[in-house]
């Protein structure tokens, strides 16, 4: 539903302004209320009469332009704003946002806005593929905004290729979901696991894996978003906790295990991002352990299965696994949703490029317990994050 929603549309100088008319004109038809931005440029290619006449609002064109109403027009607009749509986003504009300049109305709107800002990107093929462009991008998903396209296809410049802003019947489809995916897991509680175990030899060194807690992280922050009780229980990180969540931190797998069954029962959902170590050293020495001439040989013993337990006592909860394998990846993937007893599970093939750990980006496959796979492609953690909710979601749906 978009009866009432408040959308502010900002428009960049492309010639794909023309067929943002045409979003402007479908939002309005879903009852939307629009207010629209114009740069300097986009008025090169569109007159603001041509969005003043569609969006039957003023068109805001300027910092230092009389406004409407007397207030301060950037920060009124931020503050109206339920969703901000920028199309089409200019290679410029990204950079800007990416960079933090603010040095125009729609610039200066967009650094203040709290709402969701999405991004449907035009642009030449060539400059869509520029590492610098696809930088701003990736940073920009990293922090929260989303992308709905480009696409292939022919372009104005007379190439053919990727960079042609996505259609608008598509971009209204993105900001319906958006817009009513905001608040989809209010009353939830979701546990989310994160980051690596540490398993102490003695006193100063350990045993760990390279998880960053980023995946973790990252579905946090979307739960938390989506107006869910989140209980982040973590391992060693370096990152801020999204504010919001309840953060439980530990140290080893056994650490993680105990918490992890203390907070099971209050739990809708478990989301298990953790990189848990199988494995810990048998004793752990008091002191320091001295090098001698010797081979030292390290004795280990099993660690528990936190997820395999949690899937004993299932319940009405929806678990969902994660598998890092580096071959094998979906028989593996496979065989865990079955043992554990698994709603989902998401396996990363960490062989690939901007998969697993410690990056910014994943490339998962997600599969159910039916045994039905979704292949998606490289995006960010963040982005991977809502796409895991979203079937969260409608398995949540169908237990009512
Ligand atoms: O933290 P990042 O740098 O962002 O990296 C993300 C990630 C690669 C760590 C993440 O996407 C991921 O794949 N996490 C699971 C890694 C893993 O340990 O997979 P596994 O195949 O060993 O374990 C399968 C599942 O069982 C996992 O959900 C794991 O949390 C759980 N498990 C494993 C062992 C154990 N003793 N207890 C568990 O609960």
């Amino acid at each position: 539903m978009l009866e009432d929603k408040k959308i502010l549309v900002g428009v960049c100088g492309g010639i794909a302004a023309y067929k943002t008319a045409d979003i402007v004109s479908r939002l309005k038809k879903k009852g939307a209320q629009v207010k629209v931005i114009m740069t300097a440029s986009a008025r090169e290619f569109v007159t603001p009469l041509t969005f003043q006449t569609l969006s039957q609002n003023y068109v805001a064109t300027g910092l230092f332009s009389s406004p409407k109403n007397w207030e301060v027009e950037h920060i009124s607009l931020a503050r109206w704003a339920d969703c901000v749509l920028i199309a089409p986003a200019t290679a410029n504009f990204i950079g800007k946002i990416w960079a933090g300049i603010a040095d125009d109305l729609l610039t200066t709107t967009v650094m203040a806005v709290k709402a969701p800002v999405i991004m449907a990107p035009a642009m030449n093929t060539n400059m869509y593929s520029n590492e610098l462009v696809q930088r701003n991008i990736n940073a920009l998903k990293n922090r929260g905004y989303q992308f709905v396209g480009p696409v292939e296809g022919r372009l104005a410049c007379g190439e053919t290729g990727e960079g042609k802003m996505e259609e608008p019947e598509k971009i209204v489809a993105f900001i319906h979901s958006t817009l009513n995916r905001d608040k989809d897991f209010d009353g939830r509680t979701v546990m989310i696991t994160a980051g690596p175990t540490r398993e102490a030899l003695d006193p100063v060194r350990f045993l760990t894996n390279a998880s960053s807690g980023r995946m973790g992280y990252s579905l946090a922050k979307a739960a938390a978003g989506r107006g869910a009780r989140v209980v982040l229980i973590s391992g060693p990180t370096q990152l801020e906790p999204p504010s919001g969540v309840e953060l439980v931190r530990v140290e080893s797998a056994l650490e993680m295990y105990m918490a992890v069954m203390e907070y099971y029962p209050q739990c809708d959902v478990v989301l298990k991002a953790a990189a848990v170590s199988d494995y810990r050293p048998a004793r752990k020495s008091g002191e320091k352990i001295k090098k001698s001439d010797d081979r030292l040989i390290l004795e280990m013993e099993r660690n528990p299965d936190i997820l395999l337990e949690l899937g004993k006592y299932k319940g009405n909860c929806i678990l969902v696994g994660f598998a890092a394998e580096s071959h094998n990846v979906e028989e593996y993937a496979r065989e865990k949703i079955r043992k554990k007893n698994l709603d989902l599970i998401v396996a990363n093939d960490i062989t690939l490029e901007g998969a697993g750990f410690n990056t910014d980006t994943n490339v998962a496959a997600i599969i159910d317990s039916e045994g039905k796979a979704e292949y998606l492609p490289m995006m960010s953690k963040s982005e991977l994050a809502h796409i895991i909710l979203d079937k969260v979601a409608v398995l949540l749906k169908r237990q009512f």
